[in-house]
């Protein structure tokens, strides 16, 4: 289950009805998809792109995506931090950035350009989000730096990431909380459909 983390406020939005409904005015969708039952995460690209088929086509002709593919990122992945690097400091793509989680946690801070404030995105498996072409963002691994996801893209090149040069990154935290963190410090954290985003 994600987490929306608002720093600004210690907001904190945990139930899929209002994570939802803050994230649609910004053209970010999320959903869940089931896991359980599902072909091991560890499986094959083949067999993991087979097993969600029914997803990933449906996402394919709902959003005018061409292909898909699955990522796979460890720690011993050579030259991780580089890699990484590329992408949490503030950029943008051509494309929409649409990811499935099938293992592994990361963190996405979005930039709103309508004035709201800066607010994080924490996945984790069976959480589907696509930030939208343009919209200013930074992403960086949790602890386990660890993260397997189905990518769906229009065309690859799209998602070479285009730098703001803004370095509004360093000044947030590239940690994920988890729920014991926030409930540990004492942050609300938002459940439940009688709770407005
Ligand atoms: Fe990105």
């Amino acid at each position: 289950m994600a987490y929306i983390r608002i720093p600004s406020s210690t907001r904190v939005i945990a139930d899929v009805p209002n994570i939802c409904s803050f994230l649609q005015p910004h053209g970010i969708h999320y959903d869940r998809w089931q896991v359980a039952g599902r072909t091991g995460r560890d499986a094959s690209e083949e067999e993991i792109l087979e097993a969600y088929a029914p997803e990933v086509e449906a996402l394919k002709e709902r959003g005018g995506y061409i292909t898909a593919d699955v990522v796979n990122v460890t720690p011993d992945v050579p030259n991780l931090q580089e890699m990484l690097n590329r992408f949490n400091q503030e950029h943008r793509h051509a494309e929409d950035e649409v990811r499935f989680i099938l293992k592994g946690r990361g963190i996405f801070y979005i930039h709103p350009e309508n004035g709201d404030p800066v607010f994080s995105i924490e996945v984790e498996e069976g959480d589907l989000i696509n930030v939208p072409a343009g919209m200013k963002h930074w992403f960086d691994l949790c602890a386990d730096r660890t993260i397997r996801a189905i990518r769906l893209f229009r065309e690859k090149a799209g998602w070479t990431p285009l730098y703001t040069g803004d370095a509004i990154a360093s000044g947030y935290q590239p940690l994920c909380f988890g729920p014991n963190y926030l409930v540990s410090k004492g942050i609300r954290i938002e459940q439940g459909a009688s709770i407005a985003a």
